[in-house]
């Protein structure tokens, strides 16, 4: 992906600093991708407009088919594949297990991501709370009703997981 107008391109991916020459051109998702052969991020629309490529970028959602990779320097990035640690699945990944909260499990990254930025942000997001965030992502299989589920079952997760660590 270098090229004469490169500039090098320092962040953090799913926790380790990384480096890439990035052209002007360059998306965010065709270096996870391509380079850093991650396949949490999907290609679905390219226009920004179904969520299926969606990542974190220093906590927030970002779609990373319109994102330039470029402007990631300095940031941290995190993927699907940054939010288990080791065996033990993010409590977003086991609610969707749990709740079934896929089929064919196209739009599943775009939903997982951003319900992490949701809870990360509102912990307790009523029903109608969670249709809104949830807005911009499509699901072709009309799983809505149980990704709504999902997140709902990883709210009550991590809400335990909150008292737990607090005693
Ligand atoms: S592929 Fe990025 S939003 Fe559809
Ligand atoms: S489960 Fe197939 S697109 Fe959502």
């Amino acid at each position: 992906m270098s090229t004469a107008q490169s500039t090098l391109t320092r962040f953090r991916l799913n926790g380790a600093p990384v480096s890439i020459e990035a052209a002007p051109k360059d998306l965010l998702l065709d270096v996870l991708r391509d380079v850093f052969r991650l396949r949490g991020p999907k290609y679905g629309c390219g226009r920004a407009q179904c969520g299926a490529c969606s990542v974190l970028v220093d906590g927030k959602i970002a779609r990373a088919c319109v994102l330039r990779a470029a402007r990631v320097d300095g940031a941290e990035v995190t993927t699907l594949e940054g939010l288990a640690e080791g065996d033990r699945l993010h409590p977003v990944q086991q609610a969707f297990v749990e709740k079934q909260g896929a089929q064919c499990g196209y739009c599943l990254n775009g939903m997982v991501m951003t319900a992490c930025a949701l809870l990360a942000q509102e912990p307790a997001p009523d029903r109608a709370r969670i249709r809104e965030a949830l807005r911009d992502n499509i699901c072709r299989c009309g799983t809505h009703q149980e990704i709504i589920e999902s997140v709902e079952q990883a709210a009550r997760l991590m809400a335990a997981a909150r008292e737990v660590s607090h005693g």
